[in-house]
């Protein structure tokens, strides 16, 4: 190990890498260190297998599920809660609007309405409207993410209710709309087909790897 970082602290570093090396050589170069408990752990540059290190704790069920926010296109893992147009309008115009404009029409941030049947043009106009395949992403991306400035602080409810209505405000959706875990995956976006799979470049490959991937 210290002969390989010296050959390359040696390029770097010249002759004062030189001189370190010299004394590290002197002091047994690459060998462990005599006792017993270093030369037991190290095998080559990696830790033996079945080494406890006796650090960190194993997650609780409850932490694991705390992470475990993903929601799939499908609505899968989408939590329990709902939330309607109208509860959404008040929520929006509290921790949003302030971003994104009374309307979602954005400014200082990015515009989350309209843009519908511009993909096409010379200035196509990219929304949560006119873009997005899936509400169901709408709802995992708000979920992660937003407000900017207090990811994580919405609670299921309050999401589904920012789902609706956004989504409500892009036509999408009617004003009576009330969003949940079963409701949502139902919505079909504008823009849904406009996007292809697989990749049909001969170059990409996407088939996902679910298991010993890289062996
Ligand atoms: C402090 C400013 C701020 C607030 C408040 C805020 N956002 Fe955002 N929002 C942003 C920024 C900045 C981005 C772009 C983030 C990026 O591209 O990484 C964004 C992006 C988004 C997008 C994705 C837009 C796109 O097409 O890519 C959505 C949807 C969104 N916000 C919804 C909301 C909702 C709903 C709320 C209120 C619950 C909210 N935001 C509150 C700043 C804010």
């Amino acid at each position: 190990m210290f002969t390989r970082d010296c050959r390359t602290g040696l390029a770097a570093l010249g002759m004062l890498a030189l001189s370190a090396c010299g004394n590290l050589a002197g002091q047994g170069g690459a060998q462990p260190s005599s006792s017993g408990a270093s030369q037991a752990v190290y095998a080559g540059d990696r830790p033996a297998a079945g080494i406890q290190y006796g650090i960190g704790a194993a997650a609780s069920p409850a932490q694991v599920a705390a992470w475990n926010i993903d929601v799939q296109p499908d609505g899968s893992n989408l939590p329990a809660g709902s939330g309607s147009v109208a509860q959404g309008r008040a929520l929006y115009a509290q921790a949003c609007a302030s971003c994104h404009g009374q309307q979602g029409e954005g400014k200082p941030m990015d515009r989350l309405v309209g843009g519908k049947g511009t993909l096409n043009s010379a200035a196509p106009v990219k929304t949560v409207g006119s873009y997005w395949p899936y509400a169901t992403s709408v709802y995992d991306y708000i979920h992660r993410a937003m407000p900017f400035n207090a990811p994580g602080t919405l609670s299921p409810s309050d999401v589904y209710a920012a789902t609706a209505y956004l989504l409500y405000m892009n036509g999408i959706v009617p004003e009576n709309a009330v969003l949940d875990a079963r409701t949502l995956p139902q919505v079909r976006m504008p823009n849904q087909d406009g996007f292809i799979g697989p990749d049909p470049r001969p170059d990409a490959r996407n088939a996902a790897c679910m298991k010993d991937c890289g062996r």
